[in-house]
């Protein structure tokens, strides 16, 4: 089995639900206190040893290319004025990975961007990391699914149990338990935004999955599914029956930036623990929390 060193992040959509702000500015730009989400995607990925990210963008998606170049202004601004460390830093960023950029050309759903990464994936497996969901972990989580996958031998998908509610809004697995890692599910089958009544169980991907080249063949033939879009679940349902998948209830704390909520959240969590913000934004959180 060959080393995980390749990534898909799909970054194409509309983002609706962050509207208005993401008809200007991606959702997957959007600042966690002083870096874009989409940077928390690419170290996480470099950090579990991949090399090489292909970014699926879209139109007016161009400013996630200008973060991940060299900035020639700021380099020369910097430097002349004596701050090395930080003109080091954003040089550091263009080197983190060969990052690469292919456009969608239509927000057609999921499974239609990461099929827009055969050419680049070629016999390779590879992980995607959801373009709008940050996970904060202590091993990072493509690690986590690198480690299921040379384990298991089969494509991985990061599970966690949600609330119905969201379930709705997800999908939903059929699982059963495989001896000696409580963590680990086989699963058989999964479906897309289940309706009341159509659920397998409480576990849904959460933003992270493990592949092989062949659901490309699976994505081609695919028609659109739940939402008119062509559904990456439904992909990975037909890989789940023919030939079945890990579901892994990984460790960590997931942030969903294409909405509200978890943008704020993840804000609050980088910004308490953050080393210019964090003395002062915690007595602010603790004055506001006593008046709330
Ligand atoms: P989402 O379903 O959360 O993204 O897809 P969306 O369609 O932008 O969201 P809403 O519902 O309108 O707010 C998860 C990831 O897949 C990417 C998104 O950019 C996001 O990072 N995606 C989604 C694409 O790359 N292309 C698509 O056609 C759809």
């Amino acid at each position: 089995m060959n080393q995980v060193t390749k990534a898909v992040i799909p970054a194409a959509g509309l983002g609706t639900r962050m509207l208005p702000y993401a008809c200007a500015v991606p959702k997957e730009m959007l600042p966690i206190v002083d870096l874009p989400a989409v940077y928390f995607l690419v170290d996480e990925a470099v950090r579990s040893g991949i090399r090489d990210i292909l970014i699926i963008t879209n139109r007016g998606k161009e400013c996630m290319e200008d973060f991940f170049d060299y900035s020639p202004e700021y380099d020369s601004l910097l430097r002349s004025h004596g701050r090395d460390e930080e003109a080091d830093r954003l040089r550091a960023i263009a080197d983190m990975a060969n990052i690469s950029f292919l456009r969608q050309r239509e927000p057609r759903g999921l499974g239609h961007a990461v099929a827009r990464a055969a050419g680049f994936v070629g016999e390779d497996a590879f992980v995607v990391l959801y373009g709008d969901d940050i996970i904060f972990s202590k091993t990072p989580v493509t690690a986590q699914l690198i480690r299921a996958y040379e384990s298991y031998g089969k494509p991985v998908a990061a599970v966690k149990p949600v609330p119905p509610e969201l379930l709705r809004k997800y999908c939903s697995l059929r699982v059963r338990s495989l001896p000696d890692d409580p963590r680990a599910f086989l699963c058989d089958d999964m479906i897309e935004k289940p309706a009341p009544g159509q659920e397998f169980s409480d576990l849904a991907i959460l933003g992270r999955v493990l592949l092989e080249p062949d659901v490309f063949a699976i994505l081609r033939e695919l028609p659109p599914g739940a939402g008119g879009e062509i559904q990456l679940t439904d992909a990975m349902a037909i890989l789940a029956r023919s030939r079945g998948m890990i579901a892994l209830d990984f460790e960590g704390r997931r942030f969903d930036l294409g909405s509200k909520l978890g943008f704020l959240t993840a804000n609050v969590l980088r910004g308490i623990d953050h080393p210019e913000t964090g003395k002062d934004f915690r007595a602010f959180l603790r004055e506001l929390s006593s008046s709330l």
